[in-house]
């Protein structure tokens, strides 16, 4: 037989007699034994020390067994110690009512030890098995709960590098396309460049020559009125009072011809300032100026449209200071934007509704929000956007376009230029069939 020294039993009875006889036996079984006379004393003592078991009589003066088992079910700390009933009675219903209320086992008086002692021990080792299993369950789940936090904590990780991945993607091949643009761009600016200050300064000598062979020939025809029929029939020919008279007004359009190739080669090389790694200060109006120009041939008109009208409501604005290089992509893109939303109106419209479309226009404002910096209003009157699209419309790959037409790339690419890299704020209204707007406030 086991001998569970470190095992405790309590005993309550109101029989003194009873409470010796039980106590000696146990004792001599080798068990740890305290006996208590009432369940009032058991309550009272019982936070002092904690049982493995109770034996408990139920027919008792004071409070009886099933109340005293009642009160220990009740308690937090005491509701798991098997109590076992000791009963003189043999109803039943009693014993009934003591295995309801929470007890493991009954014994009947008159006490045979030997019987005792075999229920004792077997609740004893269930009771242990059961505090392992529950210690066990605690721990197991304790670990599932700790793994499962693991998990959620990895994917969290996993989703959120993976979404800085894409979009630093994204962002990497968009740069990069920029800037092999920008580099192209300056290269044809810059190609460009050697010719026109050639023909410029030439232009300069062609007059100067023209001027003086025509003062020369002036001067023959002066000398010699009479130059003979041969002369005077060439110079009908070839109209040579008209191309004398002329010649001026052609090389001062071709003057104007040339400071409009200066001017575009200025815009090109503005728009790809090749720096794009610095923020410097710069007049926002010559970007978007520089912007338009490179877009010019899709604003002009074609065949479908009349050319787009572009408004400029500009308003004094202070010198900001970021991105040069960034901020005409922004720009970039909203005018491309509003113009392939233009485009696709045509496209759909019908011939009637053509030429209701032909009012197609930009407007352009900007103004000093006073403290704080610029604000710039980029409107177009094309066919607008639903809600559904405009409130995730910064979402990257969020497109209405056909494969190969549109990537949805531009406007979180321009959101995060403007938002992240320039600390400012890009928003969209719009109105479905009356226009789309695009603000921009950018800090000084
Ligand atoms: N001015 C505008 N008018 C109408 N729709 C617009 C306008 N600007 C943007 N959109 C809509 O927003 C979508 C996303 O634009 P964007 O991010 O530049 O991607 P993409 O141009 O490649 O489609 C477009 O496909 C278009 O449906
Ligand atoms: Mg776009």
């Amino acid at each position: 037989m086991e001998t569970p020294s470190q095992d405790i039993i309590f005993i309550v009875d109101d029989s003194r007699t009873n409470l010796e006889y039980i106590l000696t036996f146990l004792t001599d079984a080798g068990f740890s034994v305290l006996a208590f006379q009432s369940g009032e004393e058991l309550i009272e003592k019982i936070n002092n020390m904690m049982p493995n078991i109770i034996l408990l009589d139920v027919v008792m003066s004071g409070i009886d067994g099933f109340e005293t088992c009642k009160i220990l079910k009740k308690t937090e700390a005491t509701k798991d110690i098997p109590v076992i009933f000791m009963t003189g009675l043999s109803d039943t219903l009693d014993k009934i009512k003591g295995l309801s209320l929470g007890a493991v086992d009954y014994i009947t008086k008159p006490i045979q030890p030997e019987e005792v002692l075999a229920r004792i021990n077997v609740h004893l080792r269930l009771q242990k098995e059961i505090i392992q299993r529950t210690q066990a369950q605690a721990s197991l789940e304790k670990l599932t709960a700790e793994l499962e936090q693991r998990v959620e904590e990895r994917t969290a990780e996993l989703t959120d590098s993976l979404t800085k991945l894409s979009n630093a993607k994204f962002q990497l091949i968009q740069s990069e396309k920029m800037s092999s643009l920008g580099e192209l761009v300056a290269g044809v600016a810059h190609e460009i460049n050697n010719p026109l200050n050639f023909i410029t300064g030439n232009m300069a000598l062609l007059e100067e020559y023209f001027t003086e062979i025509t003062a020369h020939l002036q001067l023959y025809q002066k000398k010699f009125p009479d130059p003979g029929y041969e002369i005077l029939d060439h110079g009908e020919d070839i109209e040579l009072n008209y191309m004398i008279k002329d010649l001026p007004s052609m090389i001062a359009s071709m003057k104007l011809g040339l400071d409009r190739i200066r001017e575009i080669s200025l815009s090109l090389r503005n728009f790809s300032r090749a720096d794009q790694s610095k923020k410097i200060t710069i007049n926002i109006h010559e970007c978007i100026d520089s912007t338009l120009m490179i877009l010019q041939h899709r604003i002009k008109a074609s065949p479908e449209r009349p050319e787009i009208k572009i408004i400029k409501d500009y308003g004094k604005l202070p010198l900001v200071n970021c991105y040069p290089g960034p901020m005409n992509q922004v720009f970039m893109n909203l005018f491309a934007n509003a113009i392939d939303a233009f485009d696709e109106q045509i496209n759909r419209a019908d011939y009637l509704n053509k030429i209701h479309h032909l009012d197609q226009k930009i407007t352009i404002t900007t103004c000093e929000i006073p403290d704080y910096g610029i604000s710039i209003k980029i409107a177009d009157n094309g066919p607008g956007i639903a809600e559904e699209l405009r409130s995730k419309i910064f979402d990257p790959f969020i497109t209405s376009k056909s494969r190969g037409q549109g990537t949805g790339l531009g406007l979180s690419i321009a959101r995060s230029i403007i938002v992240e890299k320039h600390g400012g704020l890009l928003e969209c209204y719009s109105k479905v069939n009356e226009g789309t707007e695009f603000t921009i406030e950018l800090p000084k």
